[in-house]
């Protein structure tokens, strides 16, 4: 299959004459990839089972695991879901447009085929405006994963998709870099008690503060799905997701020790003759003396770490690192989805110092 690749220009006004195209396609039961603010997403008709399979054949993702329905005005949900409890609505009202996505109890108009089997339906109303015109335009919902082979990382440029997907999907949309860079914050409010079952840019402070109360995480967040006994409610969490392909060791504790021992590390890897990675910060990135050396962003602004994590993993593959040593963030805030990201990427291999 040959991929067709748009490029758009305005990313704040887009121009209707060029997503006619790609709508179509979606319409059609085709795949299209396209930005969203948090990560690419690779796009079929969520209507349609047999456009939603072809999501998983390009994807080579397990069919157990539910896609995201997204839509582009409120007047789109009623007709997915059963029902839209109390809490569910407030999180609407509060977060959508945006990077959050509410697990609701499926209608009988959403295929199994869509959600994995499940009797829930994961929904979100994207703000980016490339995504909600092309949603309005296909007049369809789009259910869409992010647009990576299963088990890489995230795409967050389009160049990122192309090497993922380029012959496998019939187009994509390239609106370039995306802002935020880690997926949607996903909320399971098909109960009474709202539960966060994957963190990202809507955090679990906001959440809360809309609620009135705290909002708890999923155990297996925390405790990492490795664990026999905790299941994660949000099935693709079971996946070693967003692995880079070499050995990835987090190391936790205060910057000096953290510092030194990467590079003690690093010295011993390199000696035997690994290729070595390290993943710092513009604050720290100056004791760091050996070794392929990237800096993820501002800690003083967790925003750049999560807007560039992606895609220094996806450099380190490119540079085929062997092995990285990365330092860690707070679990506050933004930080929460960033090292949910992290210890996933590092299979939870991290090193307290
Ligand atoms: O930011 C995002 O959410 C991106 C963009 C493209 O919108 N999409 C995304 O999709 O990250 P994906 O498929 O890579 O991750 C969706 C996650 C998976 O872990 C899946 O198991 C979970 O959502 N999920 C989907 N439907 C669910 C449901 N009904 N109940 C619980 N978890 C669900
Ligand atoms: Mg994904």
């Amino acid at each position: 299959m040959t991929t067709e690749r748009i490029i758009i220009e305005d990313k704040e006004n887009p121009k209707e004459e060029l997503l006619k195209k790609p709508a179509e396609i979606l319409r059609t039961g085709g795949l299209v990839a396209f930005p969203t603010e948090t990560v690419y997403g690779l796009g079929a008709n969520a209507l349609n089972e047999a456009a939603a399979g072809k999501i998983y054949a390009a994807k080579g993702r397990p069919s157990d695991n539910p896609l995201i329905a997204h839509i582009g005005d409120f007047d789109d949900l009623p007709p997915l879901v059963l029902e839209i409890p109390e809490a569910g609505k407030k999180l609407m009202e509060a977060f959508w447009p945006g990077p959050l996505t509410l697990v609701f109890p499926k209608s009988g108009l959403v295929p199994y085929g869509t959600t994995g089997g499940l009797d829930t339906v994961a929904v979100r109303m994207p703000a980016d405006p490339v995504a909600r015109a092309l949603i309005r335009l296909a007049g369809v919902p789009v259910a869409a994963p992010s647009a990576n082979t299963s088990g890489r990382p995230s795409p967050t440029t389009a160049d990122h998709v192309w090497q993922d997907m380029n012959g496998k999907i019939d187009m994509i949309v390239d609106g370039g870099a995306v802002g935020i860079g880690v997926e949607s914050t996903i909320i399971d409010a098909s109960g009474a008690e709202p539960v966060i079952l994957r963190p990202g840019a809507i955090t679990r402070e906001m959440v809360s503060a809309v609620l009135g109360k705290e909002v708890p995480l999923d155990p297996a967040i925390i405790s990492g799905p490795m664990k026999a006994d905790v299941r994660p409610k949000a099935p693709g969490m079971k996946y070693k997701h967003y692995a880079p392909k070499a050995e990835l060791t987090l190391v936790e504790g205060d910057a000096e020790s953290v510092a030194g021992t990467i590079n003690r590390l690093a010295e011993e890897k390199l000696a035997q003759g690994f290729r070595v990675g390290i993943i710092c910060t513009e604050e720290t990135k100056e004791k760091y003396h050996e070794g392929m050396i990237r800096s993820m962003g501002m800690r003083a602004r967790e925003e750049t770490i999560a807007h560039n994590l992606y895609g220094v993993l996806r450099e380190f593959d490119d540079l085929e690192a062997d092995v990285i040593f990365s330092e860690s963030f707070s679990r506050d805030h933004l930080g929460q989805a960033i090292m949910n990201r992290l210890t996933k990427a590092a299979g939870y291999h991290i090193l307290k110092v």
